[in-house]
């Protein structure tokens, strides 16, 4: 383990689903407005999401025209930008898609508004979309030659350029499945939404996918608070 503990943060349903359709019920506004004020009370340096949760929340889908870019310079040194920033945004994007439009975070995400955004890129990626980044400005590490990126030289390397000693891991189920079985999670705050999803298709809030799966992942408990509108805010060390 590096210098530095990973708190998975989320929302979860009584059945451990962190999307689908409960979420889009007016009483769950509450928990996601409570997901923000407690992330808010953590206030991490930096917090991480999947690709699939940045392409549905913030870049939209978005996709960047690269061709304007010359296909040059295939170095693949990481590209680090802002380090004096109160707080960063982190993608785990192996493949380059996230359409990246500038270097921080815009209106469409209020509360975290002008926080920079690091990408965790493989070697994989076009020299074209290299070179959008740097022009946007979004800094990007590199985190392993294919697109299974190795999670914990992702953190060790963002650690060290940016002084950062605590992550927030806020989804979704694959990504928080990732860190999991790669052994980085320490801690979890969970908000527990007294709702039920019970379809088969939506995330759960671990999701090993082609990761090793990880027999019995122990967590005590560390405290319990009781939310409104019948919610919980559950807190959980890792059992070493
Ligand atoms: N309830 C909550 O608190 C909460 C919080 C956040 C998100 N969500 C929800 O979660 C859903 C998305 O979850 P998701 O599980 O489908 O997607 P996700 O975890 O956001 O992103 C998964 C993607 O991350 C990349 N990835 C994951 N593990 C990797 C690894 N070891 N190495 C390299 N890349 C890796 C892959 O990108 P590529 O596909 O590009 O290879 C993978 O497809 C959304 O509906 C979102 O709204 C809920």
């Amino acid at each position: 383990m590096g210098q530095y503990k990973v708190i998975c943060h989320m929302v979860t349903s009584l059945d451990g689903k962190i999307d689908g359709g409960y979420l889009e019920t007016p009483s769950s506004s509450y928990f996601a407005q409570e997901y923000e004020n407690i992330h808010q009370k953590y206030n991490p340096k930096a917090w991480i999401c999947g690709r699939v949760t940045f392409e549905n929340h913030v870049t939209y889908g978005k996709q960047v025209d690269l061709s304007k870019y010359p296909d040059t310079d295939g170095s693949r040194e990481d590209f680090i930008t802002d380090t004096n920033a109160a707080a960063y945004a982190i993608a785990i994007d192996p493949s380059g898609k996230l359409g990246w439009e500038q270097g921080t975070l815009g209106e469409d995400y209020e509360e975290r508004r002008g926080q920079p955004i690091i990408t965790v890129l493989s070697e994989n990626v076009s020299n074209q979309y290299l070179a959008h980044l740097r022009a946007v400005g979004v800094s990007y590490i590199f985190a392993g030659k294919s697109t299974k990126l190795d999670l914990r030289l992702a953190l060790d390397k963002i650690s060290r350029y940016y002084n950062i000693t605590e992550f927030m891991l806020e989804g979704g189920g694959y990504i928080n499945g990732s860190f999991l079985s790669a052994g980085l999670v320490d801690e979890l705050s969970l908000i527990l939404a007294p709702m039920v999803e019970g379809t088969r298709q939506s995330v759960s809030l671990f999701e090993y996918g082609d990761n090793p799966f990880q027999l019995g992942v122990e967590f005590a408990l560390e405290k319990v608070e009781p939310l409104e509108n019948s919610g919980l805010w559950l807190r959980y060390r890792l059992k070493r």
